[in-house]
């Protein structure tokens, strides 16, 4: 199979992740005898520096080009107080609603070699083993009018909570097809009790749920979302939510991880005639600008993103499951970064890569 992958490694640790979840594509590629086509973009600081925006047209001409898409982090510490419409993120906005990827997919499953990295006691992690299926592509993040307005009387700001029925629908959809596949249960996080958009959200869920009869649905409000991840986590299977809530509790869906480092994510959009995703790949952490460049940064998100890409774009199972049980082996190991609070000396973000390509 010919994978055509387009390579954003952003800005922070996201370069030194990113090379080596490519390094694991490239043996995945040769044991497998697939025809890798690497090309690299630029998105984020970087691309604020060597372009002046922070999603340059090149970039977007290479995603649309690419049957898949695996990035990195973006954010650098220097655009801190820099308006919203010129920060490196406002790139990473850009390419998703560029490549239409509405359903972002954040599994976040515990691991036994790692139940003492999460600060919860083992028997409330061990075995959690849940999707967060975050909306991308509407509410807070896009809505206008959005704002920062210093007219009279005084200075203030707008951000605009917008969904439309169809925009619901179509992620409420995946998450559904995705709980067909696993324990098939959904639950649908809104704020019904304050939002109008939330009202709306539950109204289309509940709409949608009888074509899925096989699938159990129930509806959990955000406040009570963000307790029971962390008293009864075992309780979710496929859990699906807006742009802003999501990004927010899938941080906290981090500590079930052990770390944040762990979290793959996979975007994904239409399905191409192929049958395959439209597809953007990319950990759930950030840039970590306190860490990059020291060779310490936890590569297993960008890894298992890679995994989820031969998955969900290819089709390529096998070798999906093969890269997962590589990582799970190397957990096992014990010889895994800093953040994961190994026992021993622990494992710079190349030896982890490193380990990940040969346990393949
Ligand atoms: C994430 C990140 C991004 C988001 C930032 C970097 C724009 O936090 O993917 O979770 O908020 O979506
Ligand atoms: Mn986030």
């Amino acid at each position: 199979m010919n994978l055509n992958i387009l390579v954003l490694p952003g800005d922070g640790i996201g370069l030194e992740v990113t090379r080596e979840a490519v390094r694991v594509l490239r043996v995945v590629a040769e044991k497998w005898n697939h025809q890798l086509t690497l090309r690299e973009g630029l998105l984020g600081g970087i691309a604020i520096h060597k372009t002046g925006g922070p999603f340059p047209a090149e970039t977007e001409k290479l995603s649309r080009e690419a049957d898949a898409v695996l990035m990195g982090a973006v954010g650098l510490p220097e655009f801190d107080n820099v308006a919203p419409e010129k920060r490196p993120e406002r790139g990473l906005l850009g390419i998703r609603k560029s490549m239409g990827v509405f359903a972002n997919l954040r599994p976040v499953r515990s691991y036994k070699a790692l139940l003492d990295s999460s600060p919860l006691k083992n028997h409330l992690v061990d075995g959690v083993d849940m999707v967060i299926v975050r909306e991308l592509t509407g509410g807070l993040y896009y809505g206008t009018p959005r704002g920062i307005y210093e007219d009279a009387p005084e200075i203030h700001a707008v951000n605009t909570m917008a969904y439309s029925w169809s925009e619901i629908e179509r992620v409420t959809r995946m998450a559904f097809e995705l709980a067909r596949k696993r324990r098939k249960k959904v639950t649908s996080v809104d704020k019904s009790n304050v939002l109008e958009v939330s009202q709306l959200w539950r109204r289309v869920v509940t709409a949608v749920a009888p074509d899925y009869p096989d699938v159990e649905l129930d509806h959990v409000l955000v406040d009570n979302c963000a307790m029971q991840l962390v008293l009864n986590p075992k309780r979710f299977d496929v859990v699906v939510m807006e742009n802003m809530f999501g990004d927010i509790l899938s941080d906290e869906g981090a500590v079930l991880a052990g770390s944040i480092g762990m979290l793959p994510s996979a975007s994904i959009g239409s399905k191409k005639p192929s049958g395959a995703w439209t597809g953007l790949y990319e950990p759930v952490h950030g840039s970590a600008p306190d860490i990059a460049g020291q060779n310490k940064a936890n590569p297993f998100g960008a890894i298992g993103s890679v995994a989820a890409m031969l998955e969900y774009s290819f089709g390529l199972t096998e070798e999906a499951a093969a890269v997962n049980r590589a990582m799970e082996h190397v957990l096992n190991t014990g010889r895994v970064t800093a953040d994961l609070r190994p026992t021993g000396p622990p494992a710079t973000t190349e030896q982890a890569g490193e380990a990940v390509c040969h346990a393949i």
